[in-house]
């Protein structure tokens, strides 16, 4: 007899296209492989509208349907069964409208028993052209960087949210603080999910064998030179993207260090006993690099691109999976892998960035990735003698890492006074959502 409690139950934002399309389709594919017949898989997507959710749920159903007519080659008569073993619900998130993030998490929490993983992976880029000199001299000359590290994006400046406060018909006033677009639907609209989360994440035993997980989507072009805390919303930034990334590795990676514990409770709104459940983790992952609609061009150049991608690889790179399927390897693995396996590996080299990489035949597999100020796993005197170093890598130093610590925890101490703030105001205009 099924309990509704016993399914696995996982959230993935902006899942009708590329990685998100593919994270969920790998997810089916590997969750009916690698957990026994009796599991179940409750896979709540979200999009921007109905729409484009029901047109998501008709493109996984499909693929459910092919991965099920293909394991009945192994397990003759298993097609039912494994069809009945993934359930989907289709819910809406705009990342940019705080009431819509508050909306569905008081959705989720009203409806459902538990969760075991939330994927953060909606984003945008915020680019808005190319420079198309520089992109085409550094790809003819410096091809395999050029394409992993691109130097040729233009970003747009100072793009905003449109305003969270309706204007209210109870008539009050109440003044908004401007909010970063790209930093709000790839950051800061995941991090109050996350937040609002946290209690269906916690494991209401204090040795459960797994913890609840909420996985952070970052990307191999996070670098430490475009953030700015001091502008942690990339408002005046002309790589606001990158900043987003750079401060998901920063918060990800540091949210294990005792350094920010307090805060990380508070922000995972944990029980007074907290003693008594198990914390959930954030762990942090990249996709690498894959042909998606993130940088919007029209066909031509959509198939240039692709073929600067293979050709990456095919020149060495690690780093380009290509497609969103490959490179959902990472997402996926993270959010089904054995706890025990996840804390060994950490015991032994240190909390990484886990991406999705491949090798010269396009074989795809999980990499650690080098962070700026920690390294691998943020251990002084690890061998640097790596595949997929980023040319603008430096060695691990002490007092980078230090400072990549001590940046980390004014980020946490930065995110959670912008909630508390934000919350306020909501309130304030009346328009709030409480969760309880
Ligand atoms: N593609 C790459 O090579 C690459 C590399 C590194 C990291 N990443 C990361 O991977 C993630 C997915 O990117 P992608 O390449 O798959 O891009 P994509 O195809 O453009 O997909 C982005 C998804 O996010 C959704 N989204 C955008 N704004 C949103 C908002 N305000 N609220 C809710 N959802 C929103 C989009 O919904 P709509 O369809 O409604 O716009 C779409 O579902 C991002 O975090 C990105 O930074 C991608």
């Amino acid at each position: 007899m099924h309990h509704p409690g016993d399914g696995f139950y996982v959230v993935i934002t902006g899942a009708n296209s590329g990685l998100g399309l593919g994270i969920g389709c790998r997810l089916i594919d590997e969750f009916l492989q690698t957990r026994p017949l009796s599991e179940s898989l409750v896979l709540i997507i979200t999009t921007r509208d109905r729409r484009k959710g029901d047109a998501t749920i008709v493109q996984l159903k499909k693929h459910l349907a092919e991965a099920c007519r293909r394991s009945e080659k192994t397990l003759p008569r298993s097609s039912p069964l494994n069809e009945r073993r993934v359930q989907f619900r289709n819910e809406i998130l705009d990342l940019t409208s705080l009431i819509s993030v508050q909306e569905l998490s008081k959705r989720l929490r009203d409806t459902t028993p538990k969760l075991d993983v939330v994927i953060c992976n909606a984003g945008i880029g915020g680019w808005e052209d190319m420079y198309w000199g520089r992109a085409v001299w550094s790809i003819l000359t410096d091809w395999r960087n050029a394409v992993t590290w691109p130097t040729f994006k233009k970003s747009r400046v100072g793009w905003l949210t449109k305003p969270q406060i309706p204007n209210s018909e109870q008539g009050k006033k109440v003044e908004e603080p401007a909010l970063g677009r790209v930093f709000c639907a790839n950051l800061f609209g995941h991090y109050l999910l996350g937040h609002y989360l946290g209690p269906l994440l916690e494991r209401r035993n204090a040795s459960s064998s797994t913890r609840g997980r909420l996985i952070w989507v970052s990307s191999v072009e996070a670098y430490a030179h475009t953030f700015d805390i001091n502008d942690m919303q990339g408002l005046a930034s002309t790589a606001p993207y990158e900043s987003t990334k750079r401060q998901t590795d920063l918060m990800g990676i540091t949210s294990v260090l005792p350094s920010t514990a307090p805060l990380v409770n508070q922000y995972l709104d944990r029980p007074k006993d907290a003693d008594d459940f198990t914390k959930p983790r954030i762990y942090v992952a990249h996709p690498g690099i894959c042909g998606t609609g993130i940088f919007p061009m029209n066909f031509v150049f959509d198939f240039l691109m692709l073929f600067a991608f293979y050709m990456a690889r095919w020149m060495g790179s690690p780093w380009h999976p290509v497609t969103a399927y490959k490179g959902a390897v990472a997402m996926v693995w993270l959010a089904l892998a054995k706890q025990s396996l996840l804390d060994t590996m950490e015991a032994q080299e240190g909390v990484g960035k886990w991406g999705s990489a491949t090798d010269w035949w396009g074989r795809e597999r999980v990499e650690r990735t080098e962070v700026e100020g920690w390294g691998w796993g943020g251990k002084l005197g690890e061998s640097t003698r790596r595949k997929g170093r980023s040319p603008y890598a430096k060695a691990l130093t002490e007092e980078s890492r230090r400072e990549f610590v001590e940046t980390g925890r004014k980020c946490w101490e930065e995110m959670e006074r912008l909630r508390v703030e934000w919350e306020g105001k909501l309130e304030q205009a009346g328009v709030g959502v409480r969760m309880e």
